[in-house]
């Protein structure tokens, strides 16, 4: 691109006298990526322009004029067919330039506002949209873990604790922590949003305007309001143009939201092994080696696994690109976009990856069984007998230690030993103290709120179920 003044974006207009040198132009310009914000940027457009109807700038005719054309704009930025221009800049000067050649009042647009106040109301628009859909897809994979819980009710498997095998619990009880993990992300969203949903336009480039605004107009019209319908807007004019608080919340969010579908990506990697084989994954979702023809990876899970290390990285690249950033608008916050868009579409992508591969994901039933009537998990139970009995916790502790230590010594699984070999360790076993190995009743017994029991775990799948059907 040379250097002529033709060249040169609204934004250098007057006060400079060539545009930018290609390089320059190449280096600065957003609109390659915030494209993507361009039917939010016009929402923002048409609600400028009503209020500023409103305030007397445009007249009727004006503004109709105005919002007919952003809307056959935005039409044709959802089929595609609008022309991007890299030498306009971003998102914002392109949508207005092509505004202004259509309408001749379209250059009366910008009264009383800054790309810093647009950009900032343009983000809120785009992201309150996108945690619906984000919200969404984590509720269909509430679903999925639910589903998969319920078609295996009755399947135990061990629990681990430093990845050594410790207490038996329902598979499906496996499952739903997961899926209390996933709320409370969900409501981290929802927190994001509510702090997010306050109208910044009217603070201009940093202090306001000195034409009669209707923030409020605006607001109401963008929906940014409280329960009661009441507009929500921006209270400090600096803070408004510099604020990206509500990116980082979501992209903290997102980063913890990450973390979680990469620890539930780690079971079922581990589950799908030759080792465990607790699960069979569907061929759809694994791929093979090219090397060597028996293998089945779980490439979708290794890479929801993999994938959190760049939303982990987003996260870091925003808080580093906001430290020590002087009041107000700067021009590194433009770097806020692609960390921003990244984020959300990874954490979407993997949500409804996972969501699709634990609906197509069996249980090996026997495998399982076979792993949890391992007795030792049962150990803790044997102590508990013996607490029963009277022994205090830590002298039965020591006792069922010395059990273990000597079923090791026989070579024999823990539930072989005869009640006299128990009985030569501590005189308080019984003739009743082999029932304790009978697994099903000792997860029976796990009846606490949140406990793995049979019918605590039924009663956690049909708790889940109403509360989607509230939300249906
Ligand atoms: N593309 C810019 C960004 O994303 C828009 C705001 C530009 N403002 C300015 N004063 N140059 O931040």
């Amino acid at each position: 691109m040379k250097r002529t003044k033709k060249n040169a974006p609204v934004s250098r207009s007057g006060r400079f006298t060539a545009g930018p040198g290609a390089d320059v132009a190449q280096f600065t310009e957003s609109v390659s990526f915030d494209w993507r914000l361009g039917r939010h940027d016009i929402m923002g457009s048409m609600a400028h322009a009503m209020m500023l109807q409103h305030a007397g700038v445009l007249t009727r005719r004006e503004q109709l004029a105005i919002c007919r054309t952003l809307d056959s704009i935005s039409q044709e930025i959802r089929d595609g067919k609008f022309r991007w221009k890299r030498e306009l800049e971003d998102v914002h000067m392109n949508i207005e330039a092509e505004l202004t050649r259509r309408v001749h009042a379209g250059a009366k647009l910008h009264t009383g506002r800054s790309r810093n106040d647009q950009v900032a109301v343009t983000m809120r628009l785009w992201l309150r949209e996108e945690i619906f859909t984000l919200a969404e897809e984590l509720g269909l994979l509430q679903r999925a873990l639910v589903g998969l819980g319920e078609r295996n009710a009755d399947v135990i498997i061990p629990g681990y604790t430093h990845l050594q095998r410790a207490q038996p619990v329902y598979f499906a009880h496996h499952l739903l922590a997961y899926a209390e993990m996933f709320k409370r992300d969900r409501q981290r969203l929802g927190d994001c949003y509510f702090r997010m949903n306050v109208c910044p336009l009217g603070s201009g480039a940093i202090a306001g305007s000195t034409l009669p605004l209707d923030r409020e107009l605006v607001a109401r019209l963008l929906l940014f309001t409280d329960l009661k319908g009441k507009p929500r807007v921006t209270q400090n004019s600096m803070d408004a143009v510099s604020d990206r608080d509500f990116v980082v919340e979501f992209c903290a969010a997102a980063a913890l939201l990450a973390v979680h579908l990469s620890r539930l990506a780690e079971d079922m990697i581990l589950w799908a092994t030759r080792e465990f084989n607790f699960i069979k994954i569907d061929d759809a979702y694994t791929t093979g080696s090219s090397l060597m023809p028996q293998k089945k990876n779980p490439d979708v899970a290794e890479l929801v696994r993999g994938k959190t290390g760049r939303v982990i990285g987003n996260l870091v690249a925003l808080l580093t690109l906001l430290k020590g950033l002087p009041m107000t608008y700067n021009r590194d916050l433009q770097e806020d976009k692609e960390r921003l868009f990244d984020t959300a579409d990874t954490v979407r992508a993997s949500a409804r990856l996972m969501t699709a591969m634990l609906r197509h994901t069996s249980v090996n039933k026997e495998a399982c069984r076979a792993a949890a009537s391992d007795p030792a998990l049962l150990a803790t139970d044997l102590a508990d007998y013996l607490v029963r009995k009277g022994v205090p916790f830590r002298k039965a502790h020591h006792a069922v230690g010395a059990v273990v230590a000597q079923a090791e010594r026989a070579n024999k699984p823990l539930n072989r030993l005869t009640v006299a070999e128990l009985r030569s360790v501590d005189k308080n076993f019984g003739a009743d103290a082999p029932a304790v190995f009978n697994l099903e009743k000792a997860m029976a017994q796990r009846k606490m709120t949140g406990a793995p029991s049979g019918k605590e775990v039924r009663k956690q799948l049909d708790r889940w179920r109403k509360t989607f059907a509230k939300l249906d």
